[in-house]
């Protein structure tokens, strides 16, 4: 099967790739877009299943069982490692003792605070001194990204930022998926949509928005954790 998006995609992609000079990274956080990104991009360019392309998480030690295992599942499947950052020690301790187990649920900024801690000062330190990095977003997920941009400049880490889905509908990612045979995280065959950590994160019902199983407690327009911070014209 081709379909329109997939094929400008990879167009896109390959003379994007092409033209980086230095260390990239593509951040996988578990997701069906990851895996799909991830697919793309060792079809476009096959040489970075054998380096110069790190694959990473961010391991904010809050993640699901089901999420860890699928980690491994996924390594063997696309046959490259993905390097698991955690968050500072002292930092978390510290966290925990002013937010106890669910103080995230408590308050936004509470919220944000264990975002920052826990995955945006980590990512930080994972993106110095690379060239650019590659992402699962897709406009259509969220009101957030609306605008959302293939090529972007990510002012908050100063490198350039590739989102090769920025385009793709569901609809889109679900036909990838079938026709490449790609594993997915076992928890949305349990309903969830979008996957985030578990304190954090619910399954949606029928119908749902597929971002409202995360931080559901907050209102739809501030729902990000701080990793996305892009300005964008909307119109
Ligand atoms: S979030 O900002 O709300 O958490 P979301 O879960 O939609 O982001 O994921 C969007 C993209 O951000 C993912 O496709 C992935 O590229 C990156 N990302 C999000 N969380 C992580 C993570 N824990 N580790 C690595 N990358 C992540
Ligand atoms: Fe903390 Fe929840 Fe953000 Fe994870 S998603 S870092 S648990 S607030």
């Amino acid at each position: 099967m081709k379909f329109g998006v997939t094929t400008l995609s990879n167009q896109v992609l390959t003379s994007i790739l092409d033209k980086i000079r230095g260390p990239m990274a593509l951040a996988f956080s578990h997701q069906a877009e990851d895996a799909v990104v991830l697919h793309l991009i060792l079809q476009s360019v096959p040489e970075f299943a054998s380096g110069g392309l790190e694959v990473f998480t961010l391991d904010t030690e809050k993640l699901f069982p089901e999420t860890l295992s699928y980690h491994e599942e996924a390594e063997k499947f696309f046959k490259v490692p993905i390097k698991r950052y955690r968050p500072d020690g002292d930092a978390i301790k510290k966290l925990e003792e002013e937010l106890g187990e669910w103080g995230m649920r408590e308050s936004p900024e509470k919220r944000r605070l264990c975002c920052r801690v826990r995955k945006v000062d980590v990512l930080g330190k994972v993106l110095a001194g690379k060239s650019a990095w590659i992402t699962g977003l897709r406009a259509a997920q969220s009101v957030t990204r609306t605008g959302l941009q293939v090529l972007e400049y990510d002012e908050q880490n100063g490198l350039i930022k590739i989102n090769p889905l920025a385009a793709w509908s569901d609809e889109d990612l679900a036909a990838y998926i079938e026709e490449h045979r790609i594993p997915l995280n076992p928890l949305y065959s349990q309903g969830f949509k979008s996957i985030g950590c578990a304190p954090c994160t619910r399954a949606v019902q029928e119908g749902e928005d597929i971002r409202a199983g995360r931080w559901w407690w907050e209102n739809p327009d501030h729902k990000e954790c701080g990793l996305h911070n892009n300005k964008r014209k909307t119109s």
